[in-house]
């Protein structure tokens, strides 16, 4: 499942969130890319450990923690701490898969990869290139969202970041283990939550939103990893 998450900072947040990054010290991005696509990747990253990073990370998870959307679409069990990347001068990262499962720095935690996140930081006219090319079962997909919004997409995709020709393109990116882990089970439950709380707004009394409800959730208990 390929879905934009719409406003997960808002706009004085992106601009705060901007200024620090702007102002901040930035390392070649391969630093946190596995053996193969260090040879692909072409941008600046944010060291993990930077204040900056741990500071913006900590409010990009407490937002997603509040955010109904994406909490019906990734059911988290576990979010790898936000990273932060640019891209500038020709910047790209070549087709690529995401490692399927990440250590995270200076604890014992691990996260498993089953969904990546892409949170866009630039909006969309500061900057020519720099799409998201997601392949996905209805072929290429090419993303590129306003600042503050964020895509979710499965962590098994290959994927791309076309160069950036003109500007810098900043974002936010991780990972996140979810409660269910197939993507296609995952699917199916976000859809059935979406459909059972449109009936509980529209008709809140009927007795299938109650049956609807116990079908969500036995669904889940089915298929649920904890
Ligand atoms: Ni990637």
């Amino acid at each position: 499942m390929l879905l934009k998450i719409p406003q997960v900072l808002t706009a004085e947040q992106v601009a705060q969130c901007r200024a620090a990054l702007d102002a901040a010290d930035w390392v070649d991005g391969r630093v946190t890319a596995g053996y193969q696509s260090a040879k692909v990747k072409n941008n600046e990253q944010l060291a993990e450990d930077h204040p900056v990073a741990q500071q913006w990370g900590d409010i990009i998870s407490q937002a997603l923690a509040r955010h109904m959307l994406f909490r019906s679409a990734a059911l988290p069990a576990k979010i790898y701490p936000p990273l932060f990347n640019r891209y500038s001068g020709g910047g790209n990262f070549g087709l690529h898969v995401d490692n399927a499962v990440r250590d995270v720095r200076g604890s014992r935690h691990r996260v498993r990869t089953d969904i990546s996140a892409t949170l866009f930081l630039s909006q969309p006219e500061e900057y020519d290139g720099g799409e998201l090319v997601i392949e996905d079962t209805y072929g290429a997909q090419a993303i590129k969202f306003a600042a503050g919004d964020m895509v979710l997409y499965p962590g098994t995709s290959l994927h791309r970041v076309n160069p950036v020709t003109r500007g810098a393109r900043v974002a936010s990116f991780f990972w996140v283990q979810s409660l269910v882990r197939e993507d296609a089970q995952r699917s199916l439950l976000f859809d059935m939550d979406t459909a059972i709380q449109r009936l509980t707004v529209n008709v809140p009394d009927h007795p299938s939103v109650v049956q609807l409800t116990g079908v969500y959730h036995n669904l889940l208990r089915r298929w649920v990893d904890v």
